[in-house]
């Protein structure tokens, strides 16, 4: 099980030091939420952020996760590829010719993940999956931290394993939104491989490396 500490949990003041204690407690990747008010309601940050944590990130050899919550990505997947991200992801939602979309992605030398939002059948996928390195499977609404994981998102993960046995099965499954250590073990035993969390890291009851260990216990026990 991987561990994606999401920075938007994270104080922006600190990052650098927080994000290098997420790292120190094991963490292996850093992920980067982007949004740009009009594919979610929010606003986060962009490039100028990631070359922040470029040198962190190759000084630590950790992976940038870069999840694009953007309408019209194609638009930035270079500055993004350029800026130090080892793995881009997309919204189904957001990308009209997704192919292209993750063919592009791969050539500038990324790995490539799509997201899926909670009421987006795993369809949108059928004939893509071979080619992604990555499913992220969201369990809350795109947009904000600190959202109640949703239900239903165990089973949808349950699906998306299984199409993964027999389409892709070296897939990375990634469950991002509400992730806890009450919640990781159901999730990782539904099928999940990659852990976001934002404010189970960053904002929970203990230290960040606490944190980090409670999300090891939870999955380990
Ligand atoms: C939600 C983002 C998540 C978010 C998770 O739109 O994609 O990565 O930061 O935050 P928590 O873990 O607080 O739900
Ligand atoms: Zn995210």
């Amino acid at each position: 099980m991987l561990l994606a500490p999401s920075i938007l949990g994270a104080d922006l003041g600190a990052l650098r030091a927080h994000a290098r204690e997420a790292i120190e407690a094991g963490c292996e990747w850093l992920h980067v939420d982007v949004m740009d008010g009009h594919f979610v309601p929010n606003i986060s940050f962009g490039v100028p952020v990631m070359q922040s944590l470029r040198a962190l990130a190759e000084e630590t050899e950790t992976l940038l996760d870069v999840h694009l919550m953007i309408e019209e990505p194609d638009r930035y997947l270079r500055d993004f590829a350029d800026a130090g991200a080892g793995l881009l992801t997309v919204h189904a939602e957001a990308c009209p010719h997704l192919h292209r979309t993750v063919q592009h992605i791969k050539e500038l030398g990324c790995q490539a993940g799509v997201a899926l939002n909670p009421a987006t059948p795993l369809t949108a996928l059928d004939h893509i999956l071979p080619d992604l390195d990555l499913v992220l499977v969201m369990s809350v609404n795109p947009g904000f931290a600190g959202q109640a994981y949703i239900p239903a998102t165990k089973a949808k993960i349950g699906h998306v394993a299984r199409r993964a046995a027999q389409a892709k099965p070296d897939l990375l499954i990634q469950v991002d939104g509400g992730v806890t250590p009450e919640n990781a073990a159901q999730n990782v035993q539904a099928g999940a491989n990659v852990l976001v969390a934002a404010s189970a890291i960053f904002k929970g009851n203990g230290t960040i490396a606490e944190n980090v260990r409670a999300f090891r216990d939870a999955v380990s026990s």
